[in-house]
C-alpha cells in the first residue's frame, strides 16, 4: 500500500517537526519528498490502478499506443487536474479525507463548494441544501429537529416517497462541524432514517461506503483552505446558489455573500492568482470584475444553459462573444457540450459551443469525469450526444483527449482526479 505507507511516513515528518498534532488543518507544507520538482507540492504523487485499467480497455489505435508508453513515466501534481468535491467516486464528498485523497492522485487545484451556515460561517457543501444525503445528519435527532423539513419516511400506502431537507443554514457552524460527510444517496422507499442514507441505502454498487464508515471530517471555507495550502496546492472556491430566500436573515445579500468568499481567501493571506471562483450566475461573475478584479479576472462561469434543448444550447453559443466582451474570460460548460458527434467518420470532434468559446477567446474547463460509472452502454448524460460512440470505460480517455488537446480547455474536473493526473503527465499539460 504505497499510498497508505507514504502518508505515514509525512506524518510521521510533521510530528517529528514538533507539532502536537498531524497539523490537520495547519500552515506547514507537507514534507517534499517524491516526484515533485521545484515550487510543485512534492507531495508524492499516485494514480493508482485505475488510469492503467482504463488504458487497457481503450480501443486500439495511437491515443492507446501513446498513453501506454507513459505507463513508466514519474508522475506529479498537475493544475490541469481539477479535484471535483474531493474525490467523490470512493470518498464522501468534500471531506477532508477526499480533499487528501485528492491530493494524494496529482490533482493541483482542489474544489470547494461554499454554502453558508445559521450563524454566517463558509463551509464546504455541493448545495445549500444536500445535508440530508451527504451527512449523517438525520442520524443526529437534536440536529435533525432543526432541518427546513423533517425526515418523513416512504408511505407504501400511497407510494409517496421517503423525504427530508436540510440546510447549511440550518445550522451553525459547530453543529456542521460534528457532522461526518457520507456518500451521496437517498433511498426513495426507506422506512428509517439509517435506510435513508447511502450506508445501508443507495450508493450505486460502482462507488464504495468503504470511507464512509469512520467519520469523514466536513470541513469549513477556512479549513479547506489552510488546508489545500498545506499542501502547496491551488484552489477554486464555487459560491452556490442559495436554495434559500435573499437576503438570508433579512440583511445578508448575494453581494455579501460572493465578497465573503474572496475576504476568506484574502484573510488567509491566499493572492488571487492561486484562486479560481466559480458560479452559475452571471451576476456573480460581474460582481467579481467590478469589486475584486484580481479575483473576477480568472473567476469561471459555470454554464449548463445549453442542457435544456436544442435551442437552448444555439442560444448559450451565440451568447459567447458577448460574455467575454464583458470581461468574462473562462467559461466552464459540462462536457457533452464541448464534443460532438462526427456520424460519417464515427469520430468524437469539437463542438460549436467549444469551437465559438476558443474563437472569441475565452478559456475553457470542464465538469466531470468519472461521475458517469461504467461506460459500456453509452455513459449517461454526460455523454450526451455522443453517447452511440461510447460503449467501454476507456473510451473516457477519448473524450478527454478531444476536449484536452483538440479543443485546448486549461483544465478538467473529475470526481477521481488520477484519472485527468494520468493523462496531463503523459501529454505534459
Ligand atoms: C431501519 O430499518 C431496517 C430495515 O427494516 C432495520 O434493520 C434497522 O434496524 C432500522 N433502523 C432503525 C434505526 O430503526
Ligand atoms: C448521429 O447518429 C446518432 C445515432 O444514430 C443520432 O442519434 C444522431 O442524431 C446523429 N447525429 C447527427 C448530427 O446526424
Amino acid at each position: 500500500m504505497p499510498s497508505t505507507s507514504s502518508y505515514t511516513v509525512g506524518l510521521c515528518a510533521l510530528l517529528q517537526l514538533g507539532t502536537a498534532l498531524p497539523a490537520p488543518w495547519g500552515s506547514s507544507k507537507w514534507p517534499h519528498h517524491g516526484n515533485g520538482k521545484g515550487d510543485q507540492s512534492g507531495i508524492n504523487v499516485q494514480v493508482g490502478p485505475r488510469p492503467y485499467y482504463l488504458v487497457d480497455n481503450m480501443d486500439d489505435g495511437d491515443l492507446k499506443d501513446q498513453l501506454e508508453a507513459c505507463s513508466e513515466k514519474p508522475i506529479s501534481t498537475s493544475h490541469f487536474s481539477i479535484s471535483h468535491r474531493g474525490a467523490p467516486l470512493m470518498f464522501p464528498e468534500h471531506t477532508k479525507q477526499g480533499y487528501i485523497a485528492a491530493a494524494r492522485m496529482g490533482a493541483g487545484i482542489i474544489e470547494c463548494d461554499v454554502s453558508f451556515t445559521s450563524d454566517r460561517e463558509l463551509v464546504c457543501r455541493h448545495s445549500n441544501c444536500d445535508l440530508h444525503y451527504t451527512t449523517n445528519i438525520l442520524a443526529k435527532p437534536e440536529l435533525a429537529a432543526k432541518c427546513t423539513s423533517p425526515f418523513v419516511p416512504y408511505n407504501p400506502e400511497t407510494g409517496e416517497e421517503a423525504s427530508a431537507e436540510c440546510c447549511t443554514s440550518d445550522i451553525t457552524l459547530a453543529e456542521f462541524k460534528s457532522l461526518c460527510g457520507e456518500m451521496e444517496a437517498t433511498t426513495y422507499n426507506a422506512l428509517n432514517t439509517s435506510e435513508y442514507m447511502g450506508r445501508i441505502g443507495s450508493t450505486p454498487d460502482w462507488r464504495t461506503n468503504m470511507y464512509a464508515y469512520s467519520c469523514a471530517d466536513t470541513v469549513s471555507l477556512k479549513e479547506y483552505i489552510s488546508l489545500v495550502d498545506s499542501m502547496g496546492l491551488d484552489f477554486t472556491a464555487e459560491a452556490k446558489e442559495p436554495e434559500v430566500p435573499m437576503p438570508f436573515q433579512g440583511d445578508y445579500t448575494q453581494n455579501d455573500f460572493v465578497q465573503q468568499i474572496v475576504d476568506t481567501f484574502t484573510g488567509a493571506n491566499i493572492p488571487a492568482s492561486r484562486v479560481w471562483l466559480q458560479s452559475f450566475l452571471p451576476r456573480d461573475i460581474y460582481y467579481w470584475l467590478e469589486n475584486d478584479p484580481d479575483f473576477g479576472a480568472q473567476a469561471i462561469y459555470l454554464d449548463e444553459r445549453g442542457d435544456t434543448s436544442t435551442k437552448a444550447y444555439e442560444k448559450a453559443v451565440a451568447s459567447l462573444p458577448r460574455l467575454a466582451a464583458k470581461g468574462v474570460k473562462i467559461v466552464a460548460p459540462d462536457l457533452w457540450q464541448l464534443v460532438a458527434a462526427d456520424n460519417a467518420t464515427g469520430k468524437i470532434i469539437p463542438s460549436t459551443y467549444a469551437t465559438t468559446a476558443r474563437d472569441v477567446g475565452l478559456d475553457i474547463i470542464t465538469w466531470s469525469f468519472e461521475r458517469s460509472g461504467p461506460l459500456e452502454s453509452g455513459g449517461g448524460s454526460y455523454y450526451t450526444g455522443i453517447n452511440h460512440l461510447i460503449n467501454n470505460d476507456g473510451d473516457e480517455y477519448t473524450v478527454i483527449d478531444v476536449i484536452a488537446r483538440e479543443i485546448g480547455v486549461i483544465g478538467i474536473f473529475a470526481d477521481w482526479p488520477a484519472t485527468i493526473t494520468y493523462y496531463a503527465n503523459c501529454f505534459g499539460l
